[in-house]
Order: C-alpha cells, then structure tokens, then sequence
C-alpha cells in the first residue's frame, strides 16, 4: 500500500518533474539479473498494469533511453519511404529532422508555433501523396499547446492507410489518451513528465499493423528495432540490459497513477491548469499558446509587459523553487510552468504567491 506523498512541490519544469520520494527510494534496491526469474516475474507484473496507463489491450514496451531514441525508432521500423510530419513546435520539428537525417523522403505539414494542428491541412496532405508514416506530437512542451490527435488520427484512418505515430510525451498521465480508440499504432512517452519517475526509460505501443508493416522494412537497425523489443518483451525481457533500478521507481508510480484512477488524474491536471490560467489572466500574463489548444500540463506564458521572463525564472530559483524558462527561439519573450506529474493544487498555490511577490518587485510601476 502507498503512502500519500506529503512532501511540498516545489519543482514545476516541464520535464524532468519531481519524483516522489519513495519511487526514489526504490533505485535502492539492490542489483539482480536482468535474467533471473525474479526479475522477470517483476517485469511481467509491471507489464500487466502499464497497459492501463496507456489504454490499449496491447503490449507496452519500455526501452532504456530517452524518448528520441524511440521517435528515431519507429521511424526507423515503420516508415519504408515517405514520412509526414506534423509541426508545430520544436520537438514536432525534431522529428521531421530525423526522417529527413535517415534519408526517408520527409515532407511536413506546419502549424505556426503557439497553434495546434489542423486536421484539415493534414486531410488535404493525404490526399496529395501517399505515406508510410504520419508522426506528430500530441503536447507540444515549447509551447504548450495540445493539438486534437483524435480527430487527426481519425482522418489519417480516412484518408489512407499511414501509420499513426505519436509523440505523447508531455502528455501521457496528464491528458487524456486512448491508444486503441483513438486508433493510434504507436504511442510513445518518457517516463520523466506525468509519470514522474527520473529521465531514462520511454514506454511505447505498437499496433498489429505497425508490427506486420515493420515486419517489411528492411534493415530496422537492432537498439530501433521496435519488432525486436515486442519479441523480447513477450518472452518476459529485453533486448539489452535495461536500467532495472528506474524500472523499480517505474513500478511505484504505475501503481500511484493507477490507485488515483486515469479519470481522476486528468481530472486534477485540467484543474492545474485552469488554476494557472485564472492566475494569470488576473496578472496580465498572456498564454503563448492559442485559446481552446492549451495543454493541461504546461503553461507557456508571457510576463507581464516590461517583465524579462528570465526576472521570474531566476528570482523563483533563489527561492528555492524552480520553473522553466522559454524554449528555443521563445526563450527570451515566454516561461513554462510545468504542472504536471505529482502537482497538487496546494503545490501550484504556493507557487504563484512566490511569483506574485517577485512581480510585486520587479515589475515596472505602473503610469498613472
Ligand atoms: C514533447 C516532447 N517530445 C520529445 C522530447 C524529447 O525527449 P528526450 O529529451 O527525453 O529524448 C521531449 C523532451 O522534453 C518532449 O517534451
């Protein structure tokens, strides 16, 4: 039975988010064998409850390495040729640089940064050119901004017969998503976001029509080869040694995530988030992300005019708190809250009385 974390919050960066003291102390268990019969009855026990987590009947693989590793290597095993990704963002944009660094024919369909996708423009792609692969990123993390994956995948289904490939980093145990009825045939995610267990492991899906189209692209590499590590994972293991002590910290948080119930965490992450955005909309920070797009687990918000966002990141840190700052070409105008993970409201409360006291200093007084 769990305990309760009691321990204030006082880390909100959207990933790596804080992590629970007892999954830490979990890494402490001592070594064993990542063949041993104990540790396979570990791992299939882990493997029983993670598909709930990601709502398929399927298998849910856990590859050792962060999620690029996995968005490179379901390029890799799905994608024969022709790859079409969907932008709006820095690591939507990350991974049209790898099909294009795999020499796939990679094309894109762009979203401004701040907006999500449109299901039509990608309807309008389909029928223009035939793909192997759609990928896309459900919580774009730089921007805060969520784009409607259900109804994407429902027109790829429409349209033709690419694989859905999706980016759920930020997203998975945050936001709602349905792996099988949704009809997505592979679903990613690092566990060091909502599922708040430190950075290492990436947990993904794979349908049974990516797993017969991989089965025909030659050449899957070994670490990418997603086939290989459904292979290994059904007989009870891996491909390679796994990071055993972050897959016992894993093993605490499934269980900690599955006792507060998928409903309820979505539930609680959509009041995080409303919360930031009533606190912000009364301090006249504007959200960088578009209205009806805004992700439940990271704000991405401008400071108050004549506030350098960096004032608030750096005044919080001499707090002893920690937020993050703008991504990429964002950095200097925007700062993140991640609220995400183990947040409560009282977390999240805290928080913004510190950042009320920093504008109270820094900010410019106002013209009367
Ligand atoms: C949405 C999204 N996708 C992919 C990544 C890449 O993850 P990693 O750096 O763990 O490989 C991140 C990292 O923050 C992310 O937020």
């Amino acid at each position: 039975m769990l305990e309760p974390n009691t321990e204030p919050i006082k880390f909100f960066l959207p990933g790596p988010t804080y992590v629970p003291m007892d999954a830490l102390q979990a890494m402490t268990k001592p070594m064993v064998g990542h063949r041993s019969a104990g540790f396979k009855t570990f791992y299939l026990s882990l493997a029983e409850r993670l598909p709930k987590v990601l709502r398929t009947s399927g298998d849910v693989m856990v590859a050792t390495g962060s999620s690029t590793l996995v968005m490179e290597s379901a390029v890799v095993s799905c994608a024969a040729q022709d790859v079409l990704s969907l932008t709006n963002g820095a690591f939507s944009e990350r991974w049209h640089s790898i099909a294009k660094s795999l020499g796939k024919t990679a094309d894109k369909v762009s979203a401004p940064w701040g907006q999500p996708i449109d299901p039509d423009l990608v309807r309008s792609a389909l029928r223009r050119k035939r793909y192997d692969v759609v990928t896309m990123v459900h919580n774009e993390t730089s921007t805060g901004v969520l784009s409607p994956i259900a109804e994407i995948a429902r027109v790829i289904r429409e349209e033709s017969d690419a694989l859905v490939v999706v980016d759920t980093v930020s997203s998975l145990a945050g936001a709602r998503v349905e792996t099988d009825d949704w009809g997505l045939d592979v679903v990613l995610a690092g566990t060091q976001k909502a599922i708040a267990v430190p950075p290492g492991l990436t947990l993904f899906t794979l349908s049974e029509r990516a797993a017969e189209r991989a089965a025909k692209v030659p050449h899957r590499g070994f670490y990418t080869d997603l086939l290989r590590y459904r292979e290994k994972h059904r007989e009870g293991g891996f491909i390679t040694t796994p990071g055993i002590s972050l897959l016992y910290a894993l093993d605490v948080q499934v269980d900690r995530i599955l006792a507060e119930g998928m409903e309820a965490r979505w539930a609680r992450h959509e009041r995080l988030y409303q919360r930031t955005a009533e606190w912000a909309a009364s301090r006249g920070c504007a959200y960088a992300s578009a209205a009806g797009a805004r992700s439940v687990t990271v704000s991405c918000l401008y400071p108050p005019s004549g506030v350098d966002p960096q004032a608030i990141v750096k005044g919080l840190a001499a707090r002893g708190y920690t937020i993050g700052g703008g991504y990429g070409d964002w950095k200097p105008t925007t700062f993140r809250i991640g609220h995400m993970g183990e947040v409560r409201e009282s977390d999240l409360d805290s928080l913004l009385v510190e950042i009320d006291q920093i504008l109270e200093t820094v900010a410019a007084p106002a013209v009367r």
